[in-house]
């Protein structure tokens, strides 16, 4: 499937007209969503550093009258800097600025080991970067008195113990900076959210945990809460669409978990009990 905007009606494009910048664009939920953001109409710019799959995803999505990509090293005032005067220039402003592009850091989980520069990067990346997202597109947002700022936190903003501290950490640092953005910026009809996604079997994940993205997927269905769903980059795109058209006019400040439920319980003690006591009878006596 390739990001033509013919797929969908022109009368049911959702972000016909819109100008959209996605960090991370390259790869993973950035690409999904630049592939679904290309069928509603907008223009768009991905920002990332992969250079060579950035151009591959452009040639894919074969529309370059509507879709660029820029190098842009979000850690990079720069970069950042330049991605957003761009989208400006050949598109003629920013409706929607997808701060997506993340890493995961090393898997430290033990607090006493855990390396200092993999903490600074994970922050530099995750915090700092999308800090200069927000910052760039509030500079040409505020005097258009319109706009949609998004981040991509995570599961871990809300679930702990399940990933390292230095990206749990980062995660909550981009819930609480989309919260005080959205203060801010309120008064000038911009509008601020997250979206947090669970484990989904991206290259980030595939690549972190070193298998298979059928094997992450079996660990994600096993573990879900919600059953008969594999969750895909696809769905958090969808969140995505969602929160940067009109539809959502008056979201402002949510962070939105794209998790099948599975942030809403915590089934350790069940487990227990039933490794103790065995699972419960399903059938029901009279
Ligand atoms: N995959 C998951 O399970 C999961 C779950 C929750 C949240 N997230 C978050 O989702 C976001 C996207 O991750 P993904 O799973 O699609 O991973 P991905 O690795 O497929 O995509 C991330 C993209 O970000 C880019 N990137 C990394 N550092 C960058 C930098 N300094 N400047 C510009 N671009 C940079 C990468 O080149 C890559 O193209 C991240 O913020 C990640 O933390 C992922």
């Amino acid at each position: 499937m390739n990001g033509s905007s013919s797929e969908v009606p022109t009368s049911t494009r959702r972000l016909e007209g819109k100008v959209a910048i996605i960090t991370g664009g390259a790869s993973g939920f950035g690409e999904s969503t630049a592939r679904l953001f290309a069928r509603h109409g907008a223009k768009i710019v991905i920002a990332d550093v992969q250079d060579d799959r950035g151009q591959s995803l452009i040639r894919d999505l074969n529309l370059p009258e509507q879709i660029s990509y820029v190098h842009c090293d979000v850690t990079s005032d720069a970069d950042v800097r330049n991605a957003v005067d761009f989208a400006v220039s050949q598109y003629g402003g920013l409706d929607i600025m997808f701060n997506n592009a993340g890493i995961p850091g090393n898997l430290d989980f033990a607090i006493a080991d855990a390396d200092n520069d993999n903490f600074k990067r994970v922050f530099e990346v995750n915090v700092y970067g999308s800090f200069l997202g927000a910052k760039h597109a509030a500079r040409v947002m505020i005097p258009a008195r319109k706009g949609v700022i998004l981040f991509t936190s995570s599961i871990a903003s809300v679930v702990s113990g399940e990933s390292p501290h230095s990206y749990a950490a980062s995660k909550h640092a981009v819930v609480g900076m989309m919260k005080n953005l959205c203060v801010e910026l309120g008064q000038y009809g911009i509008r601020v959210n997250c979206i947090s996604p669970c484990a989904v079997a991206t290259p980030l994940l595939t690549g972190s945990m070193g298998v298979d993205k059928a094997v992450v997927d079996d660990i994600i269905c096993a573990s879900a809460t919600l059953k008969g769903v594999v969750p895909t980059a696809e769905d958090v795109a969808e969140a995505a669409l969602f929160l940067g058209g009109d539809e959502s006019r008056f979201v402002s400040g949510l962070n939105l978990l794209v998790d099948g439920g599975y942030s809403t319980t915590n089934q350790s003690y069940s487990r227990v009990i039933k490794s103790v006591f065995g699972p419960p009878s399903s059938s029901l006596s009279s």
